[in-house]
């Protein structure tokens, strides 16, 4: 099946706030677990990229409270979500803020932001970028020498028998806006071959591309000690 692009930022208000209401947890949660498993310390500043409502931002900033994280999403609407939970939460603003950027913006390019980050997560975000290299060159611009980095996103079907066969599993009760996403999404996964060719031109090399049950993919790998330089093959085995 071939890829279909969805819209970048989500930021419709309804559509955010459909999303925020979706229950996540159990993804979300495992997710956090395996950070915290493949990088069990994630140095001072972790960067979650296309944060959206915060779902993962939170959960790390818990399970690192060392670490200041910094949420970073294109959509406002989604934001909006983000500081309301924050502030019914009560969760310090020198532990979790969250950053109005889109991926390509400049300002990741140049302090304070750029190399400042010794981790890098994103969750369900790489399959909304058009062009996935923006998504590859904020991962290097952001992330300090050596910063470890993992990610995890939706892996397209090969068909669309497959598509609509997971849709009717995973979304049957969801909201149809949340249906829409859901189905748009599938359609605008990368196949991991497609991710490893990213990393090809992107200079990150040795990092792993996993498959994860019949609908996720996982990358991680580390930036290396030298920005300059490329990338070093990750420590820890799955
Ligand atoms: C499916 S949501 C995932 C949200 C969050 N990472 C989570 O785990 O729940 C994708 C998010 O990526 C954001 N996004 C997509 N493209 C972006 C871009 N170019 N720059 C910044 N954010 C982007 C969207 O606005 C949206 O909030």
């Amino acid at each position: 099946m071939d890829r279909i692009p969805e819209p970048e930022l989500m930021d419709e208000a309804p559509q955010a706030r459909a999303y925020a209401e979706a229950d996540f947890s159990l993804t979300d949660q495992a997710f956090t677990e395996r950070f915290h498993q493949l990088v069990p310390e994630p140095g001072p500043r972790i960067v979650d990229l296309g944060c959206g409502p915060g779902n993962v931002s939170f959960r790390i900033a818990a399970a690192c409270p060392h670490a200041e994280v910094v949420g970073i999403d294109g959509a406002a609407a989604m934001l909006a979500i983000a500081a309301e939970r924050q502030w019914a939460a009560g969760v310090a603003a020198e532990r979790l803020r969250f950053l109005q950027l889109d991926l390509a913006d400049g300002a990741l390019t140049s302090p304070p932001l750029a190399g400042s980050f010794s981790a890098v997560v994103s969750n369900s975000v790489l399959h909304h970028l058009h062009d996935p290299q923006v998504f590859w060159a904020a991962v290097r611009r952001l992330g300090a020498p050596g910063a470890l980095v993992v990610v995890r996103d939706l892996r397209r079907p090969a068909t669309l028998q497959d598509l609509e066969t997971i849709v009717a599993r995973e979304a049957a009760e969801a909201p149809p806006i949340l249906r829409r996403d859901y189905r748009a999404s599938l359609h605008a996964a990368f196949t991991t071959e497609e991710v490893e060719d990213q990393l090809r031109r992107a200079g990150l090399t040795g990092w792993r591309v996993e498959p994860l049950e019949d609908r996720y993919l996982e990358v991680w790998g580390q930036l290396t000690a030298s920005p300059a330089a490329g990338t070093t093959p990750p420590a820890a085995g799955r």
